[in-house]
């Protein structure tokens, strides 16, 4: 689907499909919807009166004008009452269109910026969310969106540059995000270590970042004992990513991404139970976000440094896979002793967070699908955010509000850490118990860090089971629009 903005009046656009919008409670069409109901004759405000059109949040009305305007159809999305809209509005409301138009069978589409100027939304930030609502909402798995063009218009030529500046990074936003979909929607006998590591190649080629593969023996050169012990029984490759978008040439201190690559969960020894494994295969959905982040600051141009790493491997089980009761030593001499061979994912970011500090961080955020708990606690409206800087976890959460990628502040006390006291090793892995499991895995990452960093943990946020609004079953691509939000701001 191609995305444009052009500067003329979205009722005399030649399209098949025209997109406007229409707020609760207001007892007049305005705008655009109020010219269109003056071209067709007052039937808008007809079908308000009768109630057949109120512009309830994602009511889609379809109409007919018959050579009154020039769009073969107009659909009218509701956005709710303006007094709580704001751009999750749009964007629910544009992916409810956009999906109402294919299904008519749609090619050219043209909208207006929904809300534009109503509750201090710029006309800038309404056509990011049209269109990053549009994308978004329109994403099928292996598919194209199946609608050929979708041009945002608006009549004063004064105001196209804003107009152009919102589409430009709706668009990035949402095909970074659409990348952490695909990835995190591929089965695990596709999605490899080795096919993260083929992606990390695509975006570096694309967009001149600096990339280099670590295999085994590079991780054992660094050390990285507990990434290795995960990776022990794995059948396909596991792959330590470093991708860095660098455009200072070195000069800034670089945000670092970690994100959690574990391409398929089978628990190892630990083994999980049978019910929801398959789910299992998106216990890469930090690492998808990563690259989908590294995607949209590629595209964007970012001015800002910014390194990825993902670590990569499956746990899974054979005679030489790793055990409960084994010791492992992570990259900075931390020995670990292993009670779950299930609580993997914070082996691997271990190692990962050590790795990063080499680059001397302005600050880390690592994204992680990290623990059942935090699915139990938080469940699939906000992810968990861990941190140790009260600045970063600000922005943090100023960027989830803005993105509504939402992230819930949840405690780092050393409570947590003591669970993991050991007699064997400086930590255990797991308490062994389920009592504050999100806190405790966070609590064990941060023992790794020594810079500014926070933790999301995205187990609850990486899926949704139904369509809703942009989210379409399977992966949301949580993360990717949050952290280019953050990246940019910082
Ligand atoms: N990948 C899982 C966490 C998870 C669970 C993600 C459900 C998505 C949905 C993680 O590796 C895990 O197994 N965590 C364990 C930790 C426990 C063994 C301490 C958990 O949450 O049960
Ligand atoms: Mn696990
Ligand atoms: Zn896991």
């Amino acid at each position: 689907m191609e995305v444009t903005a052009v500067a003329s009046n979205p009722l005399a656009a030649g399209v098949d499909t025209l997109i406007v919008s229409l707020f609760e409670r207001g007892n007049t069409p305005s705008g655009v919807t109020g010219t269109l109901d003056r071209k067709l004759g007052g039937v808008i405000g007809e079908l308000m009166a009768a109630g057949d059109v109120s512009g309830r949040a994602e009511e889609v009305s379809v109409l007919y004008p018959r050579g009154a305007v020039a769009a073969t159809r107009v659909l009218i999305v509701g956005l709710g009452p303006a007094n709580t809209f704001g751009s999750e509005a749009v964007r629910r409301a544009s992916a409810v269109a956009g999906r109402r138009a294919r299904e008519l069978g749609a090619r050219k589409v043209a909208s207006v910026a929904h809300g534009a100027g109503v509750s201090g939304l710029s006309l800038g930030e309404a056509a990011q969310a049209t269109v990053e609502g549009t994308r978004l909402g329109l994403y099928r798995f292996g598919e194209d969106a199946g609608i050929e063009s979708f041009t945002l218009m608006e009549e004063d030529p004064g105001k196209l540059d804003a107009l152009r500046d919102g589409v430009r990074w709706g668009d990035a936003v949402a095909e970074g995000a659409s990348l952490a979909r695909d990835l995190v929607n591929r089965p695990a006998n596709v999605a490899t270590p080795e096919h993260l590591a083929e992606i990390a190649q695509g975006l570096a080629r694309d967009h001149g970042f600096r990339v280099s593969i670590g295999d085994r023996a590079w991780a054992e050169s660094e050390g990285m004992g507990a990434f290795l012990a995960v990776a022990r029984a794995a059948g396909h490759e596991p792959r330590f990513i470093t991708l860095e978008h660098d455009p200072s040439g070195g000069k800034e201190a670089p945000l670092v991404i970690v994100g959690k690559g574990i391409t398929f969960d089978s628990g190892g020894l630990s083994i999980k139970g049978r019910q929801g494994l398959e789910s299992m295969k998106q216990d890469m959905a930090g690492a998808a976000a990563v690259l989908g982040v590294m995607r949209v600051i590629g595209r964007l141009r970012s001015p800002r440094r910014v390194v990825a790493l993902v670590p990569a491997t499956e746990n899974v089980i054979d005679a030489f896979g790793y055990r409960p009761s084994d010791v492992l030593t992570a990259a900075d001499g931390t020995t670990i002793e292993v009670i779950s061979t299930d609580a993997e994912g914070r082996l691997i970011l271990a190692d990962a967070l050590v790795y990063a500090k080499r680059f001397k961080p302005r600050a880390v955020v690592d994204l992680a699908t990290l623990t059942g708990a935090v699915d139990v606690a938080l469940g699939n409206a906000a992810a968990g955010l861990f941190c140790n800087d009260d600045a970063l976890a600000d922005a943090l959460a100023s960027s989830a509000t803005r993105t509504f990628e939402r992230a819930w502040r949840l405690p780092l006390w050393p409570e947590y850490v003591r669970v993991l006291e050991s007699d064997v090793a400086d930590l255990k892995n797991s308490s062994g118990k389920p009592s504050g499991g999100a806190c405790v895995a966070a609590g064990f990452l941060e023992r790794f860090t020594s810079y500014p960093w926070a933790h999301l943990d995205i187990a609850g946020v990486r899926a949704v089971d139904s369509t809703e609004g942009y989210k379409v079953k399977g992966s949301t691509g949580f993360g990717v629009r949050l952290l280019a939000d953050w990246v940019t701001r910082s």
